[in-house]
């Protein structure tokens, strides 16, 4: 297993489109437990392939590290969104992409999410609590979402300026 670097913004891979896995091979599962290293390490609740400068559909969590010891690791390939409830809940949300920036951030209470598991099974999960919010964040990242573009363009546009002024300080 290996620590992968965590790409942040504005780099481009962070807004791409990923693309849908279709075999699950032996370098896919090594990748997995790779992300679940590096999510752990960060340490973080949930890291999407793009993260990692991989654009494919795959994204792992682990929402119990916060309330207990025990680890509770989730690995979904080709997850989408099946339903979403009409409650709302709002958490304070960070991103390893966008280190040492939070905002609270509505979402709906609870999804229903269809994915495939790390066999390749097809399953459905019902995702409320903090797991609903952070299957909802890594989502978002398959399609190029991130939870700064659910801000105002202000404050938004405040952040990804940071950022720019950041990245272009380490060059010099
Ligand atoms: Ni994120």
């Amino acid at each position: 297993m290996a620590l992968k670097e965590i790409i942040t913004i504005p780099d481009p891979v962070l807004r791409e489109n990923c693309t849908p896995i279709e075999d699950i091979t032996p370098e896919l599962k090594t990748l997995m437990q790779d992300m679940l290293e590096t999510m752990y390490d960060a340490p973080g609740v949930g890291l999407a392939a793009p993260q990692i400068n991989i654009p494919i559909r795959l994204i792992v969590m682990d929402a119990a590290q916060k309330e207990d010891e025990e680890k509770d690791p989730i690995i979904m390939i080709n997850p989408v969104v099946l339903s979403s409830s009409d409650e709302r809940s709002v958490y304070e949300e960070g991103c390893l992409s966008i280190p040492e920036y939070f905002a609270e951030i509505e979402r709906p209470a609870i999804v229903k999410v269809g994915y495939r598991d790390e066999n390749g099974d097809s399953q459905e999960k019902d995702c409320a609590g903090l797991l609903g919010t952070v299957v909802q964040h890594e989502i978002d990242h398959l399609n190029g979402v991130l939870f700064i573009d659910y801000l105002s363009k202000l404050r938004r546009d405040r952040v990804i300026k940071k950022f720019a002024k950041a990245k272009k300080a380490t060059i010099i």
